[in-house]
């Protein structure tokens, strides 16, 4: 039986280099089901319960379809506004995530208060993988972006990855984790408003992680193999996105991966990035051969299959 068989999937504090270099084997396979445009039928009698308090693209979208490659069916909300939790009766995660595990047999949960799906994997022994919690972490992010990373630079170790912006962004946390894993080296480029909150400066120090900060992409472009931007200002990850519709603050220049950066970096360099984006990467760097977010959204399907399928004890 493989390691996450029946696990839940909540941190990546929790999954080892030899968890994550079996989930990119596993996530191999899948991407030739995907390249094919089929369906394979290893989990036709498993179904899939989302739990979105949060609103999603890539992540709620990417599990359903990933369910139903693997032949699935999925249930679930993707707006509390639409069950008992979300009106008058206000019905709690515990009485939700009761009713949700006679339902599935795997449930993905985004919610914006930080270990949520933690707690709500103490109610339950259905597996609870987390889709994001508040500022905390987003461990499937990072395991896709890790794994855009194999694939398209063809190894992991002794790569020098910039992450840019805000660094207290859940995606950022998980990804950091997930890179001290494999050796890399990591720069921390923000703002100092914005810079790695001390609680995760610690566990990475805990974790052996090579990082340095810088406070201008200017400063490491030259030495960077991946840059990972994000914006330096972005909605309130305590509610739902869609009640934040605060004003947009312009991403200081410094922080923004324009072509003219990227030409002064390696000739090799990648750009991912989670999306969605605002000004931080502008558009016209998409056509430049650099920008790999949008293979990254792909490769994220191949990844959530690869876990679905290793945590439902059916992986290929
Ligand atoms: N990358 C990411 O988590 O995107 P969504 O918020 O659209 O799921």
């Amino acid at each position: 039986m493989y390691s996450l068989a029946g696990k839940d999937f909540l941190s990546l504090k929790d999954i080892d280099r030899s968890d994550m270099e079996l989930v990119f084997e596993i996530a191999n396979k899948m991407d030739q089901v995907l390249k094919a445009r089929t369906r394979v039928d290893i989990l036709k009698d498993k179904i899939l319960g989302l739990m979105f308090f949060q609103v999603s693209t890539r992540t709620r979208i990417s599990f359903e379809s990933a369910m139903q490659r693997l032949g699935g069916g999925v249930v679930g909300f993707v707006d509390p506004k639409t069950t008992r939790a979300g009106d008058y009766y206000a019905e709690s995660l515990h009485d939700t995530v009761k009713m949700m595990e006679s339902y599935a047999d795997v449930l993905v949960i985004r919610h914006p208060e930080e270990f949520s799906p933690k707690h709500a994997s103490e109610f339950t022994d259905v597996p609870i993988i987390n889709a994001g919690d508040g500022y905390n972490e987003h461990p499937t992010q990072a395991m896709l972006d890790v794994y855009t990373i194999l694939r398209e630079r063809g190894h992991l170790d002794n790569l020098c990855v910039g992450l840019v912006g805000n660094m207290n962004l859940r995606a950022i946390h998980s990804l950091a984790l997930g890179l001290a894993r494999f050796q890399a080296k990591v720069y921390f480029v923000s703002p100092p408003d914005a810079a790695m909150p001390d609680i995760w400066v610690e566990e990475y120090k805990r974790m052996g992680l090579n990082y340095e900060t810088a406070t201008s992409l200017n400063d490491v472009i030259q030495d960077v193999d991946v840059i990972y931007p994000v914006a330096t200002s972005h909605p309130d990850y305590h509610v739902g996105h869609t009640a934040d519709k605060g004003e947009r603050i312009a991403t200081p220049k410094e922080f923004i991966v324009d072509r003219e950066k990227i030409d002064r970096a390696k000739p090799s360099l990648i750009v991912l990035h989670s999306l969605p984006r605002t000004d931080e990467l502008p558009v016209d760097v998409d056509p430049h051969n650099s920008a790999r977010y949008f293979i990254q959204a792909h490769y994220g399907v191949a990844n959530r299959m690869a876990l679905l399928s290793l945590i439902l004890g059916k992986a290929p």
